[in-house]
C-alpha cells in the first residue's frame, strides 16, 4: 500500500485529504469525537511537511442534496480545536466557495469541503458520474491521501475515483488499521478469541462464516444471541429473535463444532420487562428465559465466562455491545468484556462503531486497548476477508 512518503516533497503542494468524520450529533454537538481525533495525525503531518490541507468528508446520509442538519460544520470547528489552528469550511462542495477557499488556501493552512454527499454523484453506482465529480475533487489538488478509513469499504467517488486520477496513497490512519486488523485476522497469534455482539446475526453472516475457519473460540453476546439461544431450543421470551436466521445458526454451530472452534454462549441472562432504562429485571438462566420478559444483557456469571475466555488469548477482536449498555441496568456484560480486553496480555482491537462507542462512553481508557478502529462496516468487511475497494486503488 501506497504511504505519504511515496509522494515525494509536498511543500507548497495542494492535498487532498479523504477523512472519515461521520461523527454521531445530537443537534450540532458531537457526542463522540474519535473519528475527529483520529484524522489529525495525518492532516498534521502533511501541515508540518509544508502542505496545503483540503479535507473532504462525509456525515450521515443526506441523499445527495444539501440539508442543513448534515453540514460539517460542527466536525470543522471541532478540528480547529484539536489542531489548534483554524479550518475554513467551503459552503460547498465543488462550487464557487469551494473554489474560492481553494484558491486563497496556503501552505500550513487547512480547508474542509462541505459533505461531499450532498453530491449524488459521490455514491452514485454509475461509474462516469462517479469518475465526473472525482475529476472536480482532484483539480483542487495535487495528490490525494485517502484517511477515511471508516469509508474504505465504499466504492465512491472521494474514497477510490478520485485515487485514480490523482496520485494517491494512504494517510497514518489507515495504515494504522489495516495493520491493526491484518495482524488480527491473518496468522493471528493463538489463541484467537472474538467476541460478536450487536442486534443482528443477520449483519454478521459473512464475519461469522469467515471466521469459523479462522478463530479459536468465538464468544457471542448482544441482542443476536438470542437466535443462538433458539437454535439450541431454548425459549427466549419476548427478546430479539430473527426466526429466519435459526437454520443457518444451526448451520454454524455445526461448522464450529467439525472445525474445532468453541462457541461461547452466555450461561445467564439479564431480563426486563420492557424496553427502557427504568425497566424492571432479574438476572435468569440462558435456557429459562420466563414469557413476556426480554433479555437485553448478558448475565454476570457469563461476563465471568467471557473474561476467562479472553485472559489467555493472543489476539482479541471484539465487534458489537453484550447488551443495551446505554442503559446502566444492561451494560455489565459489555463492561466485563471491555476490562477482560484490557487486563488481557494479548493483542485487543475493538472494531469500531457501537463497540469503540461503548468503550468511550464507559469511560474507559482508550490505551488499554491495542487499537480502538474507526471504522464500523469497513473493520468487518475486513474481518470478512473482503477485498475493500477503497484500499485496492492504494496498492503499489
Ligand atoms: C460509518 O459510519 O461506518 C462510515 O462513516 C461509513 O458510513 P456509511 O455507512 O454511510 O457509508
Amino acid at each position: 500500500m501506497k504511504t505519504i512518503d511515496s509522494l515525494g516533497d509536498l511543500t507548497g503542494k495542494k492535498v487532498l485529504v479523504r477523512s472519515d468524520l461521520n461523527v454521531p450529533l445530537d443537534g450540532t454537538t458531537i457526542t463522540d469525537d474519535g473519528r475527529v481525533r483520529a484524522s489529525v495525525p495525518t492532516i498534521q503531518k502533511l501541515l508540518d511537511a509544508g502542505a496545503a490541507v483540503i479535507v473532504t468528508a462525509h456525515l450521515g446520509r443526506p441523499g445527495g442534496e444539501p440539508k442543513p442538519e448534515y453540514s460539517l460544520a460542527p466536525a470543522a470547528a471541532r478540528l480547529a480545536e484539536v489542531l489548534g489552528r483554524p479550518v475554513t469550511l467551503a459552503k460547498d462542495l465543488v462550487g464557487d466557495s469551494a473554489k474560492e477557499t481553494v484558491a486563497a488556501l496556503e501552505s500550513g493552512q487547512v480547508a474542509m469541503l462541505e459533505n461531499v454527499r450532498y453530491d449524488k454523484r459521490e455514491t452514485s453506482k454509475v461509474d462516469e458520474e462517479r469518475a465526473e465529480l472525482a475529476k472536480e475533487l482532484a483539480a483542487f489538488a495535487d495528490v490525494f491521501v485517502s484517511d477515511g478509513f471508516g469509508v474504505v469499504h465504499r466504492k465512491q467517488a472521494s474514497v477510490y475515483d478520485v485515487a485514480q486520477i490523482l496520485p494517491a496513497a494512504a494517510g497514518l490512519l489507515v495504515q494504522k488499521e489495516v495493520e491493526s486488523l491484518s495482524r488480527a485476522t491473518t496468522n493471528p497469534e493463538r489463541p484467537y478469541a472474538v467476541v460478536l455482539g450487536g442486534s443482528k446475526v443477520s449483519d454478521k453472516l459473512g464475519v461469522i462464516g469467515n471466521l469459523l475457519t479462522k478463530a479459536d473460540r468465538l464468544l457471542i453476546g448482544g441482542g443476536m444471541v438470542f437466535t443462538f439461544l433458539a437454535a439450541k431450543g431454548y425459549s427466549v421470551g419476548s427478546s430479539l429473535l430473527e426466526q429466519d436466521q435459526i437454520d443457518t445458526v444451526k448451520g454454524y454451530l455445526a461448522t464450529a463444532e467439525e472445525n474445532g472452534v468453541e462457541i461461547v454462549l452466555p450461561t445467564d441472562i439479564e431480563v426486563a420487562d420492557k424496553f427502557a432504562a427504568d425497566a424492571e429485571h432479574k438476572t435468569v438462566a440462558a435456557d429459562a428465559i420466563p414469557e413476556g420478559w426480554m433479555g437485553l444483557d448478558i448475565g454476570p456469571e457469563s461476563a465471568a465466562l467471557f473474561a476467562s475466555k479472553i485472559a489467555d488469548a493472543k489476539t482479541i477482536v471484539w465487534n458489537g455491545p453484550m447488551g443495551v449498555f446505554e442503559f446502566e441496568a444492561f451494560e455489565g456484560g459489555t463492561r466485563g468484556v471491555a476490562q477482560a480486553m484490557i487486563d488481557a496480555d494479548g493483542f485487543s482491537v475493538v472494531g469500531g462503531g457501537d463497540s469503540a462507542a461503548a468503550v468511550r462512553r464507559l469511560g474507559y481508557d482508550e490505551g488499554g486497548f491495542s487499537h480502538i478502529s474507526t471504522g464500523g462496516g469497513a473493520s468487518l468487511e475486513l474481518l470478512e476477508g473482503k477485498v475493500l475497494p477503497g484500499l485496492a486503488v492504494l496498492e503499489d
